[in-house]
């Protein structure tokens, strides 16, 4: 097969890179794809599982918009609700009722919340609940995991990110390693009776580097700490939400978390997000003064509405689960057969992947030269029309069938090939 080039992508990109600051922001502007050659840069129009690029060619797209898309583009049943909102009202002085029909939807899906806050990003969510948990306790201080990723905000960049300069906003954090209770304990025991809220991701997820699922008891005994210390469970569910059970994925772990944030699966690609919690911590949001210029928009409500109703019609958190396992174990399989060796970390419907010579050498770090074979067959599986990343996470949406894992694993058979006659 003809392998994919991308000149229209790229002239774009030369023009973008002259009138916005890096041309894309996010992962593509911080030269994430690599070889960027290898990836398109633009897209033109999506449908289902797939999205076409600005030179016309196809692709089968595990990363889902980096996960907003879950039921597939374009969705039928999401896109009616959009036309009928439409031509009805959107941003307007009084905001539509539409706001109030998506809560009760959100409060009678996920299971231990009793309330939900619309806006518009994840990372204006993660930012309200660390300060709704700072009201309701009176402390000050926030407990969080290294590495984890919440959004852009001051307190969430990178420590140290910026020359230093958004040290004062992160002096409350409090920072443990994944899945380890003695730090937390620790955390709790230096710093008593002044933790507000711990947040955290269900699972460990960062980019570049293997993801990690929480051990046996870990999220029970979280809990418990919690609890006795007073201190307000903050579960970030932006990324996995509705990808592992459309209850929250604090269900799905086996506990309750006090607040939720959500984002990226609420309505299939229209803008809202929403943070959710206990009856005990709707005071503490209430006193909180927080807003934005489209948060009360009617359109994506309408879209969250039938999003959410189609998910569950589809029990399509099981779905996805299925069909990210039929990749991943193929790919695995495909692997050893040319004597290689493919590391698949956190959970299949946001499988995460790293190609070694074998399990020793797959120590490698992302930004080492030992990662290039990785990098070269990701690539030539991009080429191809399957796109994957090679530094993230990548995500299953609903729509995906068996019939396009086989077409997948037929790429990565070629790609496996190619790369062979190279590593
Ligand atoms: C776990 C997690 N939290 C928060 C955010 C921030 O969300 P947003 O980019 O919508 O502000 C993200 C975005 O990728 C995320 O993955």
């Amino acid at each position: 097969m003809d392998t994919y080039g991308y000149p229209k992508s790229n002239e774009w990109f030369e023009k973008a890179k002259r009138i916005i600051p890096k041309g894309i922001h996010g992962h593509q502007g911080i030269g994430s794809y690599k070889p960027l050659e290898s990836y398109p840069i633009f897209s033109d129009h999506a449908q289902g599982a797939y999205f076409w690029d600005a030179d016309g060619n196809k692709f089968l797209d595990f990363m889902c918009a980096y996960g907003p898309n879950i039921l597939g583009y374009s969705d039928p049943d999401v896109n009616a609700a959009v036309s009928e909102q439409m031509k009805k009202e959107d941003c307007v002085t009084a905001p539509s009722y539409k706001m109030v029909e998506f809560a009760e939807v959100l409060v009678d899906t996920i299971s231990s919340i009793d309330w939900a806050f619309m806006a518009k990003n994840g990372g204006d969510v993660t930012s309200l609940s660390l300060m709704v948990a700072k009201v309701a306790t009176g402390r000050k201080k926030i407990m969080l995991v290294n590495g984890s990723y919440h959004g852009v905000a001051p307190w969430a960049q990178t420590p140290g990110a910026a020359k230093g300069i958004f040290e004062k906003e992160q002096q409350d954090l409090v920072y443990v390693d994944w899945d380890n209770i003695e730090q937390i304990e620790k955390a709790i025991a230096d710093n008593p009776g002044q933790i507000a809220g711990f947040i955290s991701t269900p699972y460990y997820q960062p980019a570049f580097i293997t993801n990690r699922l929480p051990g046996p008891g870990y999220w029970k005994k979280v809990r418990e700490l919690c609890t006795k210390n007073g201190i307000v469970l903050i579960l970030d569910d932006v990324r996995c939400g509705f990808r592992l059970d459309l209850a929250g994925s604090d269900k799905y772990y086996g506990f309750d978390a006090d607040l939720i944030c959500m984002c990226k699966s609420l309505a299939n690609g229209y803008n809202v997000s929403t943070l959710m919690g206990k009856a005990a911590l709707k005071e503490a949001c209430e006193s909180v003064y927080y807003t934005g210029s489209y948060w009360l928009s009617a359109v994506p409500f309408a879209a969250g509405i039938a999003c959410i109703n189609k998910l569950k019609k589809l029990d399509a958190a099981k779905h996805m689960l299925k069909i990210g396992k039929l990749y991943t174990d193929g790919l695995q399989k495909l692997a050893a057969s040319y004597g290689y060796y493919m590391e698949i970390s956190a959970e299949p419907s946001l499988f995460y992947i790293a190609l070694a010579q074998d399990p020793v050498e797959k120590k490698w770090n992302w930004f080492d030269p030992s990662g290039d074979l990785h990098k070269a067959w990701v690539a030539e599986c991009v080429r191809r029309g399957v796109f994957i990343t090679n530094h993230h996470n990548n995500f299953i949406c609903a729509a995906m069938t068996e019939a396009d894992i086989e077409f997948a694993l037929s790429v990565a058979d070629d790609a496996f090939r190619v790369v062979k006659s190279k590593f």
